[in-house]
């Protein structure tokens, strides 16, 4: 099998702060409400480190069983699930299982109480998100999907800048195709919605914003956003290198400001 590795622990981790801070109490309480009491079985797709059953777990009724998928087998042996307790205090169990998405057969999610992602579905292929909900509908489990990228952004200083080239470059980034996979990237929740509506199923959306304002991330995610934006459009560095000037400056100052948006998605049967 071919292994993927699109992410780093350490990425993972500098994230994980804004994450937690994004993320949607009101779908997560939805989707607790949507599931029987007893025991719970969640299988989680692209787990990474584990960021989502340490989040979502305490909302959750148990006794919980976590099934933590992920293409990358590397990012899996840093899974950290020490001190993850169902919303009664009890400690979660979880297997792993290594498998790309473009193989995930539909009745992977068999059994399962639930199915949820994070950071996902901006990463995955047209073919994939169909079989994820698929193999959704297939299993009859309610899915949250969390904290997917919209290629909505706002940065300030505190006046707005102007970013829309740049913008609009980093969404074709998202969109590209590597390897014969052409990612959704800001087109995901839109298509995995369009999914689940077609089957029936009824999709809720919020708005979940990463609000950044200083520290670590800030300043990583601003050099990376900028980095695919020039690696998909060349023509825009002396636009970027300008931008960056200023930006370097205001962040110097504790000024620099951005709204990077992003949206959960919970999907329940009707
Ligand atoms: C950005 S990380 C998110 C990790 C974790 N869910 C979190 O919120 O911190 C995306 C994860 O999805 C996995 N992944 C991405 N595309 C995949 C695919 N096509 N098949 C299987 N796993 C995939 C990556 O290996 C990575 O661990």
């Amino acid at each position: 099998m071919t292994t993927i590795s699109t992410t780093v622990p350490d990425w993972l981790a500098l994230r994980a702060g804004a994450d937690a801070a994004a993320r949607s109490h009101v779908l997560a309480a939805a989707l607790a409400r949507a599931i029987p009491a007893g025991p719970v079985v969640v299988h989680d797709l692209g787990a990474g480190t584990g960021a989502m059953p340490r989040w979502l777990a305490a909302r959750l009724p148990g006794p919980q069983q976590w099934v933590l998928h992920d293409g990358d087998a590397g990012i899996l042996s840093h899974l950290d699930l020490r001190g993850v307790a169902d919303r009664d205090g009890w400690p979660v169990a979880a297997d792993v299982r290594i498998g790309e998405l473009a193989a995930l057969p539909e009745d992977a999610f068999h059994g399962a109480t639930a199915v949820t992602a994070s950071a996902l579905l901006d990463v995955v292929t047209r073919e994939e998100a169909a079989r994820i909900v698929a193999a959704c509908v297939h299993a009859g489990a309610p899915a949250l999907f969390s904290l997917t990228v919209t290629g909505s952004v706002r940065i300030s200083g505190p006046a707005r800048f102007d970013v829309r080239a740049l913008g609009a470059a980093f969404d074709d980034h998202q969109r590209r195709t590597v390897d014969g996979r052409t990612m959704l990237g800001p087109d995901a929740v839109s298509v995995v919605a369009a999914a689940f509506t077609a089957a029936g199923w009824r999709v809720r959306t919020a708005a979940t914003p990463w609000r950044l304002s200083a520290g670590g991330l800030l300043t990583v995610w601003l050099d990376g956003w900028i980095g695919a934006a020039l690696e998909q459009r060349p023509e825009l560095a002396d636009v970027a290198d300008r931008h960056r000037a200023r930006w370097e400056a205001l962040a110097a100052a504790g000024r620099l400001r951005a709204v990077v948006q992003h949206e959960d998605l919970l999907a329940c049967p009707a």
